[in-house]
């Protein structure tokens, strides 16, 4: 773990549950029922990716592959403004990219090996959300095998990316939430679709009263125990 920077989440108690942020060389999974903020923890970090060091970023570029159509030009410019940046420096600092199915997805992401040794300033990889176009395509347990093989191998490129380029990489994953969701194991929750065996850090995250949100971190034996509250703010991620 030699060498690791992190990027501030813009919440001082989610810092402190990862020990500082998001991690480079490392890809980090958010997963979490709809509204639980993964969306807009990925706008945030492809904002702070851009803050120097000394305010908690890596004076970096971020590359935004949405799957959804959920990413808004207008929320990166709202929160580029809250922290005085410059906004249209922080929008040419993040490559869009609209993924439209599996194929193209993978295909992005095969592609990216290029722009991230042409651009070394990339310092973030977005994949919101990792695994849409994969449950579409691939429903149901007929299609299980085949969709598990081949979302595997796109993810161990991703990881390959983060490792080999110094990079962070974060993913999304819509999970269905349950009462007991938060005690028992996630890996087995109703509704499923957690990812097995991937890599990296595993952060749950649940709504809570209003705009709080709650964030856990799952099986990351290098980082303490425990859930904080932060808060999803006009401004953005806050405490
Ligand atoms: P799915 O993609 O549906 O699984 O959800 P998600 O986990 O990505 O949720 P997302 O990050 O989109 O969070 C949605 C929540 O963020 C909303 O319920 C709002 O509370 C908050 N939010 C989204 N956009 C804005 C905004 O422009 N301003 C403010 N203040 N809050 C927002
Ligand atoms: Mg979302």
């Amino acid at each position: 773990r030699m060498n690791v920077k992190k990027i501030s989440t813009g919440s001082q108690a989610l810092d402190g549950l990862l020990a500082g942020g998001i991690e480079t060389r490392t890809m980090t999974e958010f997963f979490g029922e709809f509204g639980s903020g993964k969306t807009q923890l990925c706008h945030q970090l492809s904002v702070n990716v851009q803050l120097p060091p000394e305010k908690g970023g890596l004076s970096g570029k971020a590359v935004y592959i949405d799957t959804e159509g959920t990413f808004r030009w207008e929320r990166i410019e709202n929160m580029a403004k809250a922290l005085g940046l410059d906004i249209d420096n922080v929008m040419n600092n993040i490559y869009y990219i609209r993924a439209i199915n599996t194929d193209h997805q993978i295909a992005i992401v095969d592609d990216l090996q290029e722009l991230v040794s042409k651009d070394p300033s990339i310092k973030l990889i977005v994949v919101d959300s990792v695994t849409s176009h994969f449950r579409a395509e691939y429903p149901g347990r007929e299609n299980l095998a085949v969709r598990q093989q081949k979302l595997n191998k796109h993810l161990h490129q991703l990881t390959r990316l983060a490792e080999v380029y110094d990079i962070a990489v974060i993913i999304t994953n819509q999970v269905m939430a349950r009462p007991d969701m938060f005690y028992g194991d996630p890996t087995v929750a109703v509704g499923g679709h957690t990812l097995y065996h991937v890599p990296g850090i595993r952060i749950q995250l649940k709504k809570s009263r209003g705009n709080r949100r709650i964030a856990r971190v799952v099986d990351a034996p290098h980082l303490p125990e425990g859930e904080v509250v932060f808060a999803l703010t006009e401004e953005g991620i806050r405490d």
